[in-house]
């Protein structure tokens, strides 16, 4: 047992890693609780009475901690006309897509969570894409909430510590879904040399996360100094998960060389199992507009794709640990698999 771990009421260093998207279902996060690690909620793409749902529902299943994950708004101006409308030229299905929500509306539904993560004493809460702002920090450390911060960078994870976080979550460039790096000079760097030079550099403990996916994962991370793993794409491919199971099968067929980082389906890096969306636009990943506007451009046609069971428009993301994961498995296999027995 470290500091982390006695600090988040796990007896297994597992984080389950939110995921936005509908993945990580409240069945999913409240077994990994209960096996010992720290299931998550990932409130990215949820309205706050959506969030609140999911919030009852862990009370239902009777689940001890938990995180539930924040999207930190960006200040990103809203795109011209026309750079809009050349791109609903070209995404499939782009008429469709809702109208651009505010940079406001979207701290008000920021604020809005936080109160509701006050309300029902969530335990713990991480953010991702920035720093989060002060007043929230405050407001959620007085109501006794631990916080983490995500970090790509050995100065992010500088930055995070000086806001206040208990312990920040470093994401290699391995790692599946969307990048949290802030800083415009981040680039991609690697799990192996981001733990120890995070390790060494702040005081708070470090989680590592990026393309973990078995035991012999976990040990390397914790022999370089990380107190706990943060898992996203082996707990995408349980059976709790609520992944589609065409992204599920498609991450069973892939090899690590399969995934690439893309800016194609959001307008914010992230890593995906390659399909012809993403071969089609390669050329044109610098001209893409800003998360979330080019999210919301995209929706529809990735809808549409998911109902057709079509992976060529899906976003299939994952990381690089796909290639040793090939048969669905439930919650307990997997921590089972991930830290045999208790401790
Ligand atoms: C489908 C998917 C969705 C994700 N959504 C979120 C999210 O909402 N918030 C977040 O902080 N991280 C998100 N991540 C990143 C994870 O927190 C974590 O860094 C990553 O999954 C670790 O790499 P791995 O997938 O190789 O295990 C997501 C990852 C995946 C695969």
């Amino acid at each position: 047992m470290n500091e982390l771990m006695n600090m988040l009421s796990m007896t297994k260093p597992i984080i389950q890693a939110p995921m936005a998207g509908g993945a990580t279902t409240p069945s999913l996060a409240a077994a990994v609780s209960k096996a010992g690690g720290l299931g998550s909620l990932a409130s990215g793409y949820l309205k706050s009475d959506q969030l609140e749902k999911q919030l009852n529902h862990m009370r239902q299943c009777g689940a001890r901690a938990f995180q539930v994950n924040l999207f930190v708004p960006g200040a990103e101006g809203e795109p011209s006309e026309r750079e809009v409308q050349r791109w609903k030229d070209m995404i499939p299905y782009a008429d469709e897509a809702g109208t651009f929500t505010s940079i406001d509306d979207e701290w008000k539904d920021f604020d809005q969570k936080v109160d509701l993560l006050v309300e029902h004493r969530v335990q713990v809460c991480s953010f991702t894409f920035d720093l989060p702002p002060e007043h929230a920090v405050m407001k959620l450390k007085a109501a006794g909430c631990r916080l983490l911060g995500t970090a790509c960078s050995v100065e992010e994870a500088v930055l995070l510590e000086e806001r206040g976080m208990d312990a920040v979550i470093v994401q290699g460039a391995e790692a599946g879904g969307h990048r949290g790096a802030f800083l415009p000079s981040t680039r991609a760097v690697g799990l192996m040399s981001l733990i120890p030079q995070t390790v060494d550099r702040i005081g708070i403990p470090v989680i590592a996360a990026g393309g973990i996916t078995e035991e012999r994962g976990v040990r390397a991370a914790l022999a370089l100094g990380a107190q706990s793993v943060q898992v996203g794409t082996a707990f995408l491919v349980c059976k709790e998960s609520g992944t589609h199971p065409v992204h599920k099968e498609q991450i069973f067929q892939a090899s690590a060389s399969d995934t690439k980082l893309t800016k194609v389906f959001s307008g914010k890096e992230a890593r995906g199992i390659v399909n012809a969306w993403m071969e089609e636009n390669e050329k044109r990943e610098q001209e893409v507009l800003p998360y979330p506007y080019f999210n919301t451009l995209t929706k529809p046609m990735r809808q549409h794709a998911a109902k057709q069971n079509d992976p060529s428009h899906m976003s299939l993301w994952a990381g690089q640990g796909v290639g040793s994961l090939g048969e669905e498995e439930n919650v307990d296999e997997l921590m089972e698999r991930l830290w045999p027995g208790m401790s």
